[in-house]
């Protein structure tokens, strides 16, 4: 079941029209929202994150925060399974084709619920594969907009390279992955990117830092150059529905000594462990 503009149905029923201004400008936001043992993760941020998009695009949230919640909890109850995840999308809704904005909006609003799979255990044992590739994309990168044709062709570079995820690099300095963030670790320090307009500000990222800093694991937020990428021990990829993964080779070599490293080790036990505990207290 899905939910468009006030209505749950089945998704073979769901219709848009081919005038609506996602379709045909790609104008609209989204977000992607982890769902474990059926409640919904860290919601308060992705709609914080969602009214910082809409707010970026100049188009009205259409619903309170306690609307969202309720839709939110009722697609949960009429989807099966323990661990979903939600995608949701408000684009500027149907209206002639003009680049300008029309005077009277009604934007789009679906969501639908997808088994949350999690990664294969396999890929924490033997880490994953990545390459790099120059950051093509616009100077908006904070906005989560449904115009992902430069992440689409960024994505299909790494999977054609045989590998999971492209990690993005501009000017010489790290930015993010095609569809996640990325981490850098040498001599125990963790070392991020700077959340700005070149980058996803995402809300796993956000709890690994804070897991982080929580345990004594040093972080470091600044910019990271490209020879620290290539000379780092480990790698870590992070995202909403894969959690956080190593990368162990990177356009080919190596990352440190090819295996998933200690650190790696520590935040996934931290973050199976913060996610186990907040879903208990919810309960
Ligand atoms: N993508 N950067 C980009 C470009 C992303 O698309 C994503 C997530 C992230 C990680 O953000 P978060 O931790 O909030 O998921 C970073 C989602 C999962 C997607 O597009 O499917």
């Amino acid at each position: 079941m899905i939910y468009l503009n006030g209505q749950f149905m089945p998704l073979e029923q769901a219709m848009v029209p081919v005038l609506d201004r996602g379709f045909i400008f790609g104008d609209g936001v989204y977000e992607v929202i982890p769902v474990y043992s059926r409640l919904p993760f860290r919601l308060d941020e992705h709609l914080r994150r969602l009214q910082h998009s809409l707010d970026s695009i100049k188009l009205a949230n259409p619903h309170t925060d306690a609307e969202w919640k309720q839709i939110i909890h009722d697609l949960i109850e009429k989807n099966e399974g323990e661990d979903q995840y939600l995608y949701l999308q408000v684009t500027r809704g149907v209206a002639k084709r003009d680049h300008a904005f029309p005077k009277v909006i009604k934007q789009t609003v679906f969501m639908m619920s997808s088994p949350l799979l999690h990664p294969d255990p396999a890929l924490k044992t033997s880490g994953v594969t990545a390459i790099t590739a120059v950051d093509n994309r616009w100077l908006r990168c904070d906005i989560k907009s449904i115009s992902l044709l430069p992440n689409v062709l960024l994505r299909q570079l790494a999977v054609e390279a045989g590998t999971m995820e492209a990690v993005l690099l501009r000017d010489g300095f790290l930015i993010e992955g095609a569809a996640s963030n990325i981490f850098v670790v040498k001599n125990g320090t963790l070392y991020a990117p700077p959340k700005n307009h070149l980058m996803l500000p995402g809300i796993t990222y956000d709890v690994v830092i804070e897991l982080a800093r929580a345990n004594g694991i040093p972080v470091e937020i600044g910019d990271v150059p490209e020879a620290a990428v290539r000379d780092a021990d480990e790698l870590l990829l992070t995202s909403s529905t894969r959690e956080v993964l190593p990368i162990t080779q990177l356009d080919g070599q190596p990352v440190g000594n090819g295996q998933p490293g200690p650190i790696f080790q520590r935040m996934d036990t931290l973050y199976q462990t913060h996610k186990a505990t907040v879903m208990r207290r919810k309960n």
